[in-house]
């Protein structure tokens, strides 16, 4: 595994929280990472592959006024997890944040996942977050804040989501029971669950079969708007705040509305198999699919 690279002065006693966020080298990770850096947070920067990318973060974060630190490690991977946690509270002192943000799957109907592909996913979304959480909450003091991000298919089909969507669904159990555990600490556990957003992976997977689905979902929404990476940093801004300290165990559902509109279920419908039966826009070694809203692989 490559060496981290880091800003911080090891003489320095770190007065600033510190958020570990995973999967920051692009998407959403990465618009969280600079949104708590401006809010004051030092940040770590957990990427898989992107190296280039999330030294780009490092940058960007450093630029604010706080140390960042990037570290490699595959979240599905216990003993990674464990190493980049220790190395978080090694280097910047504590961990006070945690954005458990990295997903990937395989996005196919149920019926043709291979066990590997669920075996993958459930590794990442599930255990990954159970290894975070476990890693994490030892180097965390009273006004400690987890953030699991989610999503609709948890609750909803989705075609081809089955799979993350059952991950994403223990994922909030998960969640219920940590803020019943960690609670009397003074920690808060809560998920966002975001509707669609965009980034510019969900577009290069997506093609022009995302601008269909960014349109319709836009019309089924209340607020007659798709989501953005911005839009989700800022619920959870909201809830590692301090502010935020009654709110606890809780899906917190981010879709413009998205969800609760019955109005015009038939546009709903259609938007969504816009998307069925094709995701096989590109396949990567391991034979995982891309997804059309998330871009993530297996
Ligand atoms: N986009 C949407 O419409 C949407 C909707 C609902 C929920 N969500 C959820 O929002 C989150 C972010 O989505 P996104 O669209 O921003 O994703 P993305 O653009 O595909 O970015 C995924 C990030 O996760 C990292 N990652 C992937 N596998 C990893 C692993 N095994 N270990 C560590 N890092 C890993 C990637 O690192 P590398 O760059 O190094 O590979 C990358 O930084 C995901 O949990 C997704 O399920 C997204």
């Amino acid at each position: 595994m490559p060496e981290p690279s880091a800003s911080p002065d090891a003489h320095h006693e770190p007065a600033r929280r510190v958020a570990l966020v995973t999967g920051a080298s692009r998407g959403l990770g990465r618009e969280v990472a600079l949104h708590l850096a401006r809010s004051g947070h030092d940040v770590v920067v957990n990427y898989r592959r992107h190296a280039d990318l999330a030294a780009e973060v490092v940058a960007e974060v450093e630029a604010e006024g706080v140390r960042a630190l990037a570290v490699p490690a595959d979240v599905a991977d216990p003993d990674a997890v464990r190493a980049l946690t220790t190395t978080a509270a090694e280097r910047l002192g504590r961990i006070d944040v945690l954005v458990a943000n990295a997903a990937a799957t395989a996005f196919k109907p149920l019926v043709d996942l291979s066990a590997d592909n669920v075996r993958r996913t459930f590794d990442l979304v599930v255990g990954g977050f159970v290894q975070l959480v476990q890693g994490s909450v030892p180097h965390m003091r009273r006004g400690g804040r987890v953030v699991a991000v989610s999503g609709i298919d948890s609750v909803r089909y989705m075609p081809d989501h089955g799979l993350l969507g059952a991950a994403k669904a223990a994922m909030e159990s998960l969640v219920r029971s940590f803020a019943v555990e960690l609670g009397p600490a003074g920690i808060t556990v809560n998920a966002i669950s975001p509707g669609g957003f965009e980034t510019e992976s969900s577009r290069i997977w997506g093609g022009s079969k995302f601008d269909v689905m960014k349109e319709r979902f836009s019309a089924q929404s209340a607020v007659k708007d798709y989501g953005t990476c911005a839009d989700m940093a800022h619920a959870i801004d909201y809830l590692v705040s301090p502010g935020a300290r009654f709110l606890t165990g809780q899906p917190v559902v981010v879709d413009g509305g998205l969800t609760v509109n019955l109005a015009d279920l038939d546009a709903l419908h259609d938007a969504t198999r816009a998307f069925e039966g094709g995701f096989a826009l590109a396949t990567g070694g391991d034979g995982a699919v891309g997804s059309p809203s998330s871009g993530a692989t297996t």
